[in-house]
């Protein structure tokens, strides 16, 4: 799809998940039959979207380059890769794709989110808005995990990072479409108590902005960062056969 690329965000160290994520990295790890990151970029490469970059870090970045070369497998040219040193959260990370984006709109896709929706609809919506960022939700019975979104009719007024006293249920997802403002927003970003740039406060800029639109992700969703999220995600694939093949653009 033309003005729109793909970045799918694989870095961090993975500790929660020690000791699987000793010796390698935490989206290398197999979902049923197939390592974490590929599903992201499945997800991608289903909605039309060829050139993808993977944000990766830590001591084992060179394995996504064995694994997954130039993208042959998923009918892609290429595939682009950058490096994020340490873990300085979400938005630090986009914020390394600026070059590659090269003034085009962004969808960014969380390296351990793994759902089973289609997002070509989404994107195409998002393609239409004159300008701004779209988000995906979802409702869940553990609010407090995740970002969450606080809705006024078809308005989200405010999301707030893992509450305690969640607002809603609904689970802001790690898919995100965004226009190129989004690199001005990551600059003015401070970072957080947990010592990270929030990919929340971005979407909080947005929200100020009155041009943060959200749909709900259809399907079924999961993040697969803790033991017990990771177990469920290989659950949630088994059972769904669409997901077992690896996604190839249509010719
Ligand atoms: O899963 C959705 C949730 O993801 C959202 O609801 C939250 O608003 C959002 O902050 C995020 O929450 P987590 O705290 O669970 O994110 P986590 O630190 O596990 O990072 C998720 C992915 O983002 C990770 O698999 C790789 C990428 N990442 C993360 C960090 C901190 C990076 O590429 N670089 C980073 O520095």
């Amino acid at each position: 799809m033309k003005g729109i690329k793909g970045v799918v965000l694989a870095g961090g160290l993975g500790t929660r998940l020690s000791p699987l994520t000793r010796v390698t990295n935490k989206h290398l790890l197999p979902i049923y039959k197939k390592p974490m990151v590929y599903y992201p970029i499945e997800k991608l490469v289903r909605a039309g979207i060829k050139d993808i970059m993977i944000v990766t870090g830590g001591p084992f970045a060179g394995d996504f380059l064995k694994l997954l070369g130039n993208g042959r497998e998923f009918g892609l040219k290429d595939l682009h890769y950058t490096y994020q040193e340490g873990e300085g959260g979400i938005a630090e990370a986009l914020g390394l794709t600026e070059h590659f984006l090269d003034g085009d709109r962004v969808c960014v896709i969380l390296g351990d989110n793994i759902f089973s929706g289609d997002i070509t609809a989404g994107l195409t919506g998002f393609m239409e808005q004159k300008s701004g960022a779209k988000i995906f939700l979802k409702e869940v019975a553990d609010p407090q995990r995740f970002g969450v979104a606080q809705l006024d009719g078809e308005k989200v007024v405010g999301i707030e990072e893992k509450p305690k006293q969640p607002k809603s249920k609904y689970a802001v997802t790690g898919v995100y479409m965004y226009d190129s403002d989004v690199y001005s927003i990551v600059k003015t970003l401070r970072p957080s108590a947990r010592g990270e740039l929030e990919i929340t406060d971005v979407n909080n800029a947005y929200v100020g902005r009155g041009t943060l639109t959200y749909e709900m992700l259809d399907g079924w969703w999961t993040d697969a960062g803790t033991f017990e999220s990771l177990l469920r995600a290989s659950q949630r694939v088994v059972e769904t056969p669409a997901m077992h093949e690896v996604v190839a653009p249509k010719r």
